[in-house]
């Protein structure tokens, strides 16, 4: 079996080559000159020739700020450089296992989404990631897509690394108790792309759209209070009160998922998020410790 990684720099892509290699499956991780997704010409080129069996794409645009004032630039990652990725995958008869995201739903429900609610995106991001999935139902029968919630890593920018440099900087981001996830950690994601993979290869054939998230939902500002609380253990923080961001906190946003099908189709289970934070929060200390001795 061949694996074709995009993204294998980011939060989610490096950690599944560390999993693909460790389990022994051969693949490659092309960084961005080499296969840029929005080169449609040269991503077509390159599938024929390497003629993977699987392709995994975790890259893409993910900022949802800087997407309102760039749709263009979002859409083009998202939707059609995806939907290019699709049609080349589908001419190799190359599996396609495509992240996607929570925010391809408007965030109003109570209770975590499964897939057979119906999306109704409401930023440029979402929208982006909802007709992107959409072109890959169209033109890629052999596809998985998997839609997460908030992904954390000790690496890189997510909810965890912005608050531990805010502590720093003492410049306290606002958080909201009226948005709720599920933190996943870059490495959970990559154990759920490795089981897939290997399925995939068994030649199971349960092509579609799943969700998958750690365990239990927590608020943004609940989750900063834990953070907060871990980083004191290895920083003196003076920090009493974390403030409300009061303004975002005007809108209930629910961004956690139900992974019951992927439990049920793949055997896969969601895994707490708290005992990994901790670790997550070490390591980030760990490593500038590690940094400053050198
Ligand atoms: N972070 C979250 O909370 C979250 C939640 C749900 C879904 N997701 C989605 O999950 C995916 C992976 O997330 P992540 O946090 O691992 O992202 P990340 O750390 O930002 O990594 C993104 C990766 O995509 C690559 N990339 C970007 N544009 C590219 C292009 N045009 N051609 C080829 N490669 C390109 C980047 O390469 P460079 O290193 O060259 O920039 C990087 O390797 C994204 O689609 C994201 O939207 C994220």
């Amino acid at each position: 079996m061949e694996v074709l990684v995009i993204g294998g720099s980011g939060q989610i892509g490096r950690e599944l080559c560390h999993l693909l290699e460790e389990a022994g499956i051969s693949f490659m991780a092309p960084d961005r000159e080499e296969f840029d997704l929005e080169n449609h010409k040269n991503v077509s080129r390159q599938i024929k020739k390497w003629h993977p069996d699987i392709v995994i794409n975790t890259a893409g645009y993910r900022d949802a700020g800087h997407a309102t004032n760039e749709p263009s630039r979002c859409f083009s990652i998202n939707r059609d450089a995806v939907s290019n990725l699709a049609r080349a995958c589908a001419l190799q008869n190359s599996a396609l296992i495509q992240i996607s995201s929570w925010r391809v739903f408007d965030g109003k429900k109570k209770e975590a989404y499964s897939e057979k609610d119906t999306p109704n995106p409401e930023s440029v991001l979402g929208n982006a990631f909802w007709q992107g999935e959409q072109q890959i139902h169209q033109h890629c029968p052999k596809h998985i897509i998997l839609r997460l919630s908030w992904i954390i890593s000790e690496k890189g920018h997510n909810r965890v690394t912005r608050l531990l440099k805010s502590f720093e900087e003492e410049k306290l981001a606002g958080t909201c108790p009226n948005h709720k996830g599920c933190p996943t950690t870059a490495i959970d994601v990559a154990r759920v792309l490795l089981g897939i993979t290997q399925q995939i290869s068994c030649g199971i054939d349960v092509w579609g759209t799943y969700h998958y998230n750690a365990s239990e939902t927590i608020d943004e500002y609940s989750l900063a209070e834990i953070v907060l609380a871990e980083a004191s253990q290895y920083r003196d923080i003076q920090i009493e009160t974390l403030p409300v961001d009061e303004k975002e906190d005007q809108l209930v946003i629910n961004a956690s998922l139900d992974g019951t099908k992927l439990k049920h189709t793949f055997g896969i289970k969601p895994r707490p998020w708290r005992s990994a934070l901790a670790q997550l929060v070490r390591n980030y200390y760990q490593k500038d410790e590690q940094e400053e001795a050198v």
